[in-house]
């Protein structure tokens, strides 16, 4: 019988997720669950690097994203889904890895330096955050994940995981970690709807999948267009135009988009057309994840939860057993404490 690969994908959750999540990650994932050993790691702990003022936030964000994940259609018979918290096994793995990494290792990942930058934290930098990207390496290893799926910036990651373990496995004489390698999501990045960075919660700029009818409408028809395309029978610019850009991620008909965009290259197609048809199509989209996510309880969201982590914390376990071994720190018999 052919195993299917382990893969690991994750989310930090620090808000609802939307388009560019869907187009992004959630899509493959529904379709990733069928063909490999799918786990999605909630990284809340991760999240808590940022937001540890805020924990009831960041739990009812996990509880959020979980309802996001049901309802684009990965199912929790298939696919593990689990909340990092609650797998001891990755904080235990993430102290016996922080004596491998030397802070100025840290301070020279790219992600990591690019973050530190950004939230100008030059000079109030917690431990935790520069240290999740060890934490992160416990994720991957504690399930023993061939593949981690995410986007370039998860890159560093996983160099960060592999130097982690090729040391591992050097200084305890062993080959009980392995490393992994990236699964790139192949669809770039969905631009933010006024067209300057990509769609993000923090930007505003992003269309979630929980947002009303009216709420989609309403950001359908502010999406950054051609601004030199103010007569309808002016030539008008596709290249940068959020709604074609919108258009070639959801709309199926090729045809129909290609047709479209000799038309308002030439001239003669106004805006309010094109971004009527792209409500209809983003509407067509969510309306059945916005119902499926009405309809789920907090109660389901919960079990599916508990259900996923528990089934995780088998494999984890078992991989923190073998790390102690390798390490010799195994002090008890293990039929009486583990
Ligand atoms: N760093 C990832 C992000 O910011 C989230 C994450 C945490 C993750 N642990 C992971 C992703 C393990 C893949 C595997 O989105």
């Amino acid at each position: 019988m052919e195993t299917k690969k382990l893969i690991l994908t994750g989310d930090r959750p620090t808000g609802n997720l939307h388009l560019g999540h869907y187009v992004g990650v959630l899509r493959s994932r529904v379709e990733q669950q069928y063909t490999h050993n799918q786990y999605i790691l909630v990284a809340d702990v991760q999240a808590l690097t940022d937001y540890y003022e805020t924990p009831e936030m960041v739990v009812e964000n996990s509880l959020e994203v979980v309802k996001d994940y049901l309802a684009v259609g990965i199912d929790p018979q298939i696919s593990t889904i689990l909340i990092q918290s609650q797998i001891p096994a990755i904080a235990e793995l993430t102290i016996y890895y922080m004596n491998l990494v030397s802070v100025a290792r840290l301070e020279r990942n790219p992600t990591v330096k690019s973050e530190i930058m950004q939230k100008g934290l030059e000079k109030t930098l917690p431990v935790g955050f520069l240290n999740y990207p060890v934490s992160q390496a416990a994720d991957i290893t504690a399930f023993g994940g061939e593949l981690v799926s995410g986007g370039e910036d998860q890159i560093p990651m996983i160099e960060q995981t592999n130097e982690i373990v090729r040391k591992f496995n050097r200084i305890y004489k062993t080959d009980c970690l392995k490393e992994a390698s990236i699964y790139l999501s192949k669809i770039p990045r969905l631009v933010g709807i006024d067209g300057k960075s990509k769609a993000s919660k923090s930007q505003n700029n992003a269309i979630f999948l929980s947002d009303s009818p009216e709420v989609i409408k309403e950001k359908v028809f502010t999406m950054f267009t051609d601004p030199d395309h103010i007569k309808v029978g002016d030539p008008g610019r596709v290249e940068g135009n959020v709604v074609f850009t919108y258009l070639d991620a959801f709309h199926d008909d090729r045809d129909e988009i290609s047709s479209l965009a000799a038309k308002y290259r030439k001239g003669g197609l106004g805006d309010t057309v094109l971004k009527s048809l792209l409500n209809d199509v983003l509407q067509k989209l969510l309306q059945p994840i916005r119902e499926k996510r009405y309809l789920l309880t907090r109660k389901q969201i919960l079990d599916v939860c508990y259900d996923g982590t528990l089934r995780a914390r088998r494999v984890s376990d078992i991989v923190l057993a073998n790390v102690r071994s390798a390490m010799g720190i195994d002090f008890f018999d293990k039929t009486k404490i583990n």
